[in-house]
């Protein structure tokens, strides 16, 4: 049942270091990890689809396991159709959970071969999220620590129009 493939789905808006953790951590124990750029249809994102996955490209370069990938669908379709039946998704704190929770019952009553994996975030991580970047930016604080050079000029560019 395809083991050693896992696929770590996210709106990545913009990736961070917290989420450059949990793949390098996923990589290691799976042969193939997927990293999908996805859209969440209850957010609204600052960058597109194709701007989010070009800086998760530029930030997972050189780990050789990993594949990044968009797909503007429902998630178990696109398992289904690659034949992944490991889902990993990160957790930092437990305001993460209800939301985690219903997603992973509704992936697993509509995919139930699926096994979903939570990853608690290192604690340099355990903090941060894409939406706190994106308001530290805003007001032009540094964000150095948790986001990469790339991202850090995307952001700039992004939020100076
Ligand atoms: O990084 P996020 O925003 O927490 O990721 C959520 C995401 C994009 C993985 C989720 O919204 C998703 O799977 N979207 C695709 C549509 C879908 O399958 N929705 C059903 C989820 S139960």
């Amino acid at each position: 049942m395809g083991k050693k493939i896992a696929a770590y789905p996210g709106s990545f808006d913009p990736i961070t270091y917290g989420h450059v953790n949990i793949v390098k951590r996923t990589a290691e124990r799976f042969n193939k990890l997927y990293v999908i750029v996805m859209n969440n249809p209850n957010k609204e994102y600052l960058f597109s689809l194709s701007e989010r996955l070009e800086m998760v490209k530029t930030d997972l370069k050189g780990i050789k396991n990993v594949v990044v990938d968009t797909f503007d669908g429902l998630l178990v379709d696109y398992l289904k159709r690659h034949r992944i039946f490991n889902l990993i998704r990160g957790l930092r704190a437990v305001s993460d959970f209800e939301y985690e929770l219903q997603m992973a019952n509704a992936n697993r009553s509509l995919f139930p071969e699926l096994e979903i994996f939570f990853l608690m975030a290192d604690t340099d991580f355990s903090f941060i999220s894409s939406s706190m970047i994106k308001e530290i930016a805003n007001y032009e604080g540094d964000i150095s620590k948790w986001v990469s050079k790339n991202v850090e000029i995307k952001l700039k560019e992004k939020l100076s129009k």
